[in-house]
């Protein structure tokens, strides 16, 4: 059996991602509403791994944290892990600002989880959905970037005018989660044989 798994965000919009999707697997999973350590680094997976390592030593094993970020290809990457910055001070109009005029609008969204277990074992999980930015913001749903991110995979929608089972098909953060899952998975059979 899969351990039960706390998640570590104060991000409802991620909380209501992540736990839709373990719900639906069988896999109890509980809500820790609080901030982590977050260092600097252009590595989403190095934020993660130490945001995981500062959530077990505060809450200890059998906790997950996620570290996001949007990646603009015509800015070279830009905002990346600078991502939750940019969109608390310039915001979704400031991004669609900087791409005035360009034509070129390949963008990603990435997702870095670092789950440590009981014994302190940190291992990162990532997963990315491609797409493009949208030439205005659509849609009331989802949260941060969604309004103007359109998976490439999708039917034209952004994600803020999907719902979040629709959103979960395609999105960074269930790859990476799913991953996840799978590790636990095969971690559990190993105890059971
Ligand atoms: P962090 O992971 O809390 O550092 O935040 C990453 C930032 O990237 C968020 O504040 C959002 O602005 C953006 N972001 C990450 N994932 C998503 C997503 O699934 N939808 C929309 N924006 C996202």
């Amino acid at each position: 059996m899969i351990p039960g798994l706390r998640v570590v965000t104060t991000n409802p919009g991620k909380w209501a991602e992540f736990s839709s999707v373990l719900q639906s697997l069988g896999v109890e999973c509980s809500w820790i509403r609080e901030n982590v350590l977050e260092i600097q680094s252009d590595d989403l997976g190095e934020i993660a791994y130490h945001a995981g390592l500062d959530a077990y030593r505060r809450w200890g094993g059998g906790v997950m944290v996620e570290d996001a970020g949007l990646y603009i290809d015509a800015l070279n990457g830009f905002p990346g892990p600078y991502s939750s910055y940019i969109y608390r001070t310039i915001g979704v109009g400031g991004v669609l600002r900087l791409l005035a005029g360009v034509d070129e609008r390949n963008a990603s969204f990435r997702s870095a989880i670092c789950y440590v277990d009981s014994y302190g074992v940190a291992a990162v999980f990532t997963g990315e959905v491609e797409g493009y930015i949208a030439a205005e913001p659509r849609g009331s749903g989802g949260f941060g970037f969604d309004p103007i991110f359109i998976p490439r995979e999708g039917d034209g929608r952004t994600f803020a005018e999907m719902t979040l089972l629709e959103k979960n098909v395609y999105s960074h953060r269930v790859k990476a989660l799913k991953k996840l899952i799978a590790h636990l998975g095969d971690r559990s059979l190993a105890r059971d044989i």
